[in-house]
């Protein structure tokens, strides 16, 4: 009698045991099919960023030689009042919710002290090493699109005549 008793135990535990490693099987299993659709989705990202990219260079670059001659300064002034809340641009300033752009101009990419940029924006300093003109025109047109990713959180200037007068005046 106590015999079979011991069996039932026995056979007890080995059916519970394969519950369980049923349990994590089926468990797994739901984990690794939640992921796997996750990586096509991650390319078309990549994809659009490309195409983004593309247009974004499609665009007629100004010629800065001329448009700079002409600059409205003190427009370019008050369009980076929409800067200030985030950027300091004084010589020695500070970085707060952005980097300072003291001598934006030329910088390097992603490079003032002390401020711990976005992935994105080290990323982008390896194709983008300064930050020209043309650079700055692009970026500030649409942060998000030139540099996909940053987290500058600015939706960026669509009127090129205030782009032009703001990098001027940086
Ligand atoms: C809401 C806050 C915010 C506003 C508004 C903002 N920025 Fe930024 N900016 C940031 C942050 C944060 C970063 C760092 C981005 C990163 O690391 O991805 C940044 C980065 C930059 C950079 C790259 C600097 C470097 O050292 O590589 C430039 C250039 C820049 N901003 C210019 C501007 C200008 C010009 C304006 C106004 C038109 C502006 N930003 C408005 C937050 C802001």
């Amino acid at each position: 009698m106590s015999g079979d008793l011991t069996l039932n135990k026995i056979l007890g535990a080995g059916l519970a045991t394969g519950l369980v490693i049923m349990g994590v099987s089926i468990g797994a299993e739901s984990i690794y099919h939640r992921e796997a659709p996750e990586k096509p989705g991650y390319l078309i990202e990549v994809a659009e960023a490309e195409e983004a990219g593309g247009a974004a260079t499609v665009e007629v670059l100004p010629d800065w030689g001329t448009v700079l001659a002409t600059a409205d300064l003190a427009a370019g002034e008050a369009a980076f009042k929409k800067c200030a809340s985030c950027h300091n641009a004084a010589n020695g300033g500070p970085n707060s919710t952005g980097p300072n752009l003291w001598g934006l101009v030329g910088r390097p990419t992603a490079s003032h002290a002390g401020f711990e940029y976005s992935e994105a924006m080290k990323a982008h300093a390896g194709e983008a090493p300064n930050w020209t003109y043309d650079q700055l025109y692009g970026f500030l047109g649409a942060p998000a699109k030139w540099v996909k990713g940053t987290k500058m959180a600015f939706a960026g200037i669509k009127k090129p005549e205030e782009r032009i007068a703001l990098i001027a005046y940086l």
